[in-house]
């Protein structure tokens, strides 16, 4: 059935799934952003569960023949259970989403995984919401937009939007018409241009002033922000300014998928081979890895992370940058203790109930066992 799951239903980390969906639709949303809405072609019902905030992880191949992944932020709501809609900007730059664009159409089959993440909202976490998008960062406030809505989540939610110009403001009509329906949705939207258009809010970018105004006591309010790198600088400093501790602004982790400048594709890496890997490290000991759910152990050397591993035993950890960055290698370690030379993609959340990114994660001499 379609039925919505209770408000604020599970924190429980979805599964992450992999296989392929359908297109079933493409909507126009701006001269340069569609959506696609996938959905199993088998089933009425997706083959997952995520998170407002999650994404997904597409690959197509590209002109050359090989293998191009990217990242796109879910924008529909997790009541919906049918299916998924992913909202994409055509990068000039981007295989993937130029491929997207041009080569797709509906009942098309596309490679995906996923849902990856952890920049979620499910109104559990908080009292009140503040959002912060930029271009086509609004995709994962969408989610959580449309979540809270079907759920009639009763807590405030600022939401802050920047566009270039009108005819960039994705969702636009759907936004004004939830504001209108949910007393609790302040929206404040500012365009950089709008010249020979209707729009009778603010030009420029979103203010000091404009938060103020809006948004009583701010220093004790969740913020999530999505955007341009230049706009979530300017706002980190705004918000400092007011008083918001850092703890409490939660941004993109993947950034880059959703940035409407200088988005460029996530290279899929080719594993290094063997003789490229760095020499042994000569303190830790050579230890073994357990793959929980495929029911395989590996050998595991110091000098080898538990991805590498993996990939040695035909176990498959998805994965993307392999340096630290995207948290598509993130994996649940059941057993024994790790060292990551990089923590980026890893949410301090994640963290705490034991998660660890696989392209990081080396033995400490102890036995690992994995949930992979
Ligand atoms: S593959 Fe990107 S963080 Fe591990």
């Amino acid at each position: 059935s379609n039925a919505a799951p209770p408000a604020g239903a599970s924190l429980r980390k979805p599964k992450s799934w992999a296989g392929q969906l359908r297109v079933v639709q493409i909507v126009r949303e701006t001269p340069t952003v569609l959506t696609f809405r996938l959905a199993d072609p088998a089933a009425d019902r997706l083959p997952f569960d995520f998170l407002p905030g999650q994404f997904l992880q597409v690959e197509v191949e590209s002109e050359d023949g090989k293998a191009a992944r990217r990242s796109y932020t879910i924008a529909s709501s997790p009541t919906q259970r049918a299916y998924v809609e992913l909202t994409v900007k055509r990068e000039e730059q981007g295989v993937v989403s130029r491929h997207l664009h041009d080569k797709v159409s509906a009942g098309d089959l596309l490679k995906v995984s996923g849902p990856f993440g952890a920049f979620t909202f499910t109104g559990t976490d908080a009292q009140s919401i503040v959002l912060i998008a930029g271009g086509v960062g609004i995709t994962p406030m969408m989610s959580v937009l449309r979540y809270l809505a079907d759920t009639a989540w009763d807590g405030d939610i600022f939401f802050f939007y920047g566009a270039r110009s009108t005819e960039e403001f994705v969702f636009r009509d759907e936004i004004e018409r939830l504001e209108r329906r949910f007393a609790n949705l302040h929206v404040i939207a500012a365009m950089q241009r709008s010249p020979g258009t209707v729009w009778m809010g603010p030009e420029g970018p979103i203010t000091r002033e404009m938060i103020l105004a809006a948004v009583p006591e701010i220093a004790s309010r969740r913020i999530h922000m999505c955007g341009p790198p230049a706009m979530m600088g300017a706002m980190r400093t705004i918000l400092a300014e007011l008083g918001v501790p850092e703890a409490q602004v939660h941004t993109e982790a993947f950034g880059p998928a959703s940035l409407p400048a200088d988005a460029s594709d996530l290279e899929v890496k080719p594993a290094p081979s063997p003789a490229q890997r760095p020499p042994p490290g000569s303190e830790v000991a050579p230890s073994t890895v357990t793959f929980s759910v495929s029911g395989v152990s590996a050998a595991l050397p110091a000098e080898e992370t538990v991805l590498e591993a993996a990939e040695g035993a035909g176990v498959e950890i998805p994965y993307a940058c392999r340096v630290g960055q995207c948290g598509v290698c993130v994996v649940k370690l059941l057993e024994g203790e790790v060292t990551m030379a990089v923590e980026t993609g890893l949410a301090p959340s994640d963290k705490e109930q034991g998660y660890v990114l696989a392209c990081q994660a080396k033995g400490t001499g102890t036995p690992l066992v994995v949930e992979a």
